[in-house]
């Protein structure tokens, strides 16, 4: 794992989104896995900002969400499909046809995930897949305890996440209580993962994955298991890690390729 602390949350994004950049100018049918959260929001800025002003083209990507909730519509505010749409979709020119979201409203939620990854193989795998994390450690919404092979499924979310997320529904009773997420073993099969983590709130669960023992319990944990995965930290979110100092002296030593 290679671990990234950036002073600020927008540094950190901004190292990320060149990351996304070098993949899509060398590989531009990529396929992205993306994320939704506060977390990526700083990301998802950059990109727009590389598309409009140094003409970074999506034309040919094609984009795969973690996650969406049960029961609530694309239109509805608090969908994950709006919130691709408002912070990312609309301003880049992914077309339509190459951008999927799990399906909240399926009749037939089984069938719905076997099909989702089956277009993630027919599309040529993952290239690079961007993740959040929970205050529990969760990935996509793989939430402590989940399968460390599991595949894209419906699951229950914690209180603990339920409580995290409940300023984003204003109505009592509105707040989804399940989901349909990527899997963890669908997210371990992506070439390139960028996990992003801002806030103190995070710097437990943080230290919990990078360093702490491998674990379904902390299913972040698992990425210390992938070959090439990224960890892009502020300050805060780092306040927990013991060798905080060695990964900053490991960054300093590298050359502006790899960066
Ligand atoms: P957040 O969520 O970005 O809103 O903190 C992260 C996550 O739950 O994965």
């Amino acid at each position: 794992m290679e671990i990234i602390i950036q002073s600020t949350p927008e540094a950190a994004s901004r190292l990320a989104a060149r990351h996304i950049a070098r993949q899509i100018r060398e590989k531009p049918d990529s396929v992205l896995g993306l994320a939704t959260g506060s977390t990526p929001r700083l990301l998802y800025q950059e990109l727009i900002r590389l598309h409009r002003e140094e003409g970074l083209n999506f034309s040919r990507v094609t984009t795969f969400n973690l996650d969406e909730y049960v029961g609530l519509p694309p239109e509805h505010p608090q969908s994950y499909h709006q919130y691709m749409h408002e912070n990312f979709f609309r301003f880049v020119n992914i077309p339509i046809s190459q951008i999927y979201l799990p399906d909240g409203m399926t009749e037939d939620v089984p069938e719905f995930c076997a099909a989702y990854e089956d277009r993630i193989q027919e599309a040529g795998g993952l290239d690079v897949q961007i993740l959040g994390i929970g205050t529990d450690g969760h990935v996509g919404f793989n939430e402590p305890s989940s399968s460390l092979t599991s595949r894209t499924r419906i699951k229950t979310l914690t209180p603990q996440t339920l409580a995290d997320n409940a300023r984003f529904f204003e109505a009592e009773g509105e707040q989804p209580h399940h989901v349909i997420t990527m899997g963890i073993g669908t997210i371990m099969e992506a070439r390139r993962i960028l996990l992003l983590a801002f806030g103190q709130q995070k710097a437990e669960a943080v230290a919990a994955a990078v360093e702490g023992p491998l674990t379904a319990m902390v299913p972040a944990s698992i990425l210390q298991m992938h070959s090439t995965a990224h960890v892009f930290l502020d300050e805060p979110a780092a306040g927990e890690l013991t060798k905080a100092d060695y990964y900053r002296w490991v960054l300093e030593q590298k050359p502006d390729w790899q960066l």
